[in-house]
């Protein structure tokens, strides 16, 4: 019997070696126990290295790439569970991860969408509070993860926050970076972080002006944050009030110029629940999306969202800062404003798919503010593939083109807007039969504009081609 003992729950590299010597020597799965040393052995004489066996080691990428996600899960079996899956794959089986019935590789796909959630969750609701210390202000965060992701998400962190000096703390590890390096040490708990907390209002205020109680579903939000999540949320507090104002609050988003109309529920969300539409599955594959590293400081992907048998596909450049956070497209200022000018037209917003040419927020970070930044051909052409497949599934009658990017996008070539916009065409590609094409402005473009004059001509012209759209896809 092998004993391997490795230096903490996600010693990635330990394991591998390890896994990669015992497949080499020949040891069979049932022969290896796999552990973790205590925190108490931290000073323990380190285990004798076996030398390393020479051979071919030969196992598919992707198996590398989903242990590397599973070693994060919260299961003890895992480092057993995976050394079976190279073992077999070294051995013969090398389309395993295609053995979809396969008990093993089940039980393996369970974890990684189980890390996949909680890296998700993470990403979305850590909120730091802010605590002034001699040598500056440090931003510090409660979370508790249900998985060892720590590790793997504290470089989405530095990117994200690059200029602040900030600490995640979580049971098992504490995260630490100070603006040039980061550093892991021992887990901590709520009581570390301060109360007294100046950004509660800030989140408390945010989370108010994004509040539409024609979306509220408490349920589904409570789902997917349980309540470790939602006790540390500083939003959470303001819910109880928002809901009970939610009517009145209804009432006047209708009223109001509807730069604000209120929303309709998603029919397609960013991360869906299992089964459903071929779309509701791509936009869970897509949150996986690594064609082009726009993934990486993201908060999310905001994949498109609307009925399944919508005639008209409104495409748009690439989510922004709001729609990053939400997770679904046009819910910003862009957003608002299209939601205007569709009303004004008689489109109504609950009847159209709306998506975008880029599924993640391109930006460059600026102090605590994140800039937005045209994506470029690459990303657009990496992107195109999430497009394509809504277009190929969706089968709109009518795709509305909204600024060059999605111009770009559809049709794959550079376009002048001012040229060809407000006329249908055939679109080029087979997306399923005769679909037509017609451009138009981006709806930023409008909120560009310097002056008020040139502000309302756009803008009427804009209604307008939207007119055209309801009159080409009825
Ligand atoms: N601009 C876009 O193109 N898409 C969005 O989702 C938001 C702003």
């Amino acid at each position: 019997m092998r004993s391997i003992v490795l230096a903490h729950e996600v010693d990635w590299g330990a394991w591998r070696a390890a896994a990669r010597m015992l497949t080499l020597a020949d040891v069979a799965p049932e022969d290896v126990v796999w552990s973790v040393r205590n925190a108490s052995d931290l000073f323990a004489e380190p285990e004798e290295e076996a030398a390393a066996p020479t051979g071919s080691f030969t196992v598919p990428r992707a198996l590398v790439s989903l242990a590397e996600t599973v070693i994060q899960a919260n299961d003890p079996e895992r480092f057993a569970l995976l050394y079976r899956l190279i073992w077999r794959a070294h051995r013969g089986e090398k389309h395993i991860l295609e053995m979809t019935t396969d008990p093993e590789v089940q039980r393996t796909q369970r974890l990684a969408q189980a890390v996949r959630r909680d890296t998700h969750k993470m990403r979305a609701f850590v909120r730091f509070r802010e605590v002034v210390e001699p040598e500056g202000t440090r931003y510090v965060s409660w979370f508790e993860p249900d998985h060892y992701i720590v590790e793997a998400n504290a470089p989405f962190f530095t990117r994200r926050f690059a200029t602040m000096t900030w600490s995640i703390l979580t049971p098992y590890r504490s995260a630490h970076w100070d603006g040039e390096e980061l550093r892991f040490n021992v887990g901590a708990s709520p009581a570390d972080v301060p109360d007294d907390d100046r950004l509660e209002a800030y989140w408390r205020a945010y989370y108010s002006s994004i509040f539409n109680p024609a979306r509220l579903k408490i349920g589904a939000m409570r789902a997917e944050m349980p309540q470790k999540y939602w006790r540390n949320l500083p939003e959470a507090a303001a819910i109880p009030e928002l809901i009970r104002t939610a009517s009145g609050r209804v009432d006047s988003m209708v009223e109001q110029p509807v730069f604000s109309s209120p929303r309709p529920a998603r029919v397609v969300a960013s991360t869906p629940v299992e089964g459903g539409t071929a779309l509701q599955q791509a936009a869970r594959d897509a949150a996986e999306c690594r064609r082009c590293p726009l993934w990486e400081p993201a908060t999310q992907v905001v994949f498109g969202e609307g009925p399944p048998d919508a005639r008209i596909m409104l495409v748009g450049e690439q989510p922004g800062d709001q729609e990053d956070l939400a997770g679904r497209p046009f819910v910003g200022p862009a957003g608002q404003l299209l939601d205007r000018a569709m009303a004004e037209a008689g489109l109504d917003r609950q009847t159209v798919y709306l998506t975008n040419s880029v599924k993640h927020f391109k930006f460059v970070p600026r102090g605590k503010r994140r800039i937005h930044e045209k994506p470029g051909t690459g990303e657009i052409n990496a992107c195109r593939f999430w497009l394509d497949l809504e277009r190929a599934e969706l089968k709109p009658a009518l795709t509305v083109m909204l600024g060059v990017t999605a111009a770009r996008a559809v049709l794959g070539r550079a376009v002048t807007i001012s040229r060809e916009r407000s006329q249908p065409m055939p679109l080029p590609d087979a997306a399923g039969g005769n679909t037509t094409g017609f451009i138009t402005v981006h709806p930023s473009y409008l909120l560009r504009l310097p002056d008020e004059e040139a502000k309302t001509r756009e803008y009427a012209a804009f209604v307008e081609d939207l007119r055209r759209v309801v009159a080409l896809a009825a």
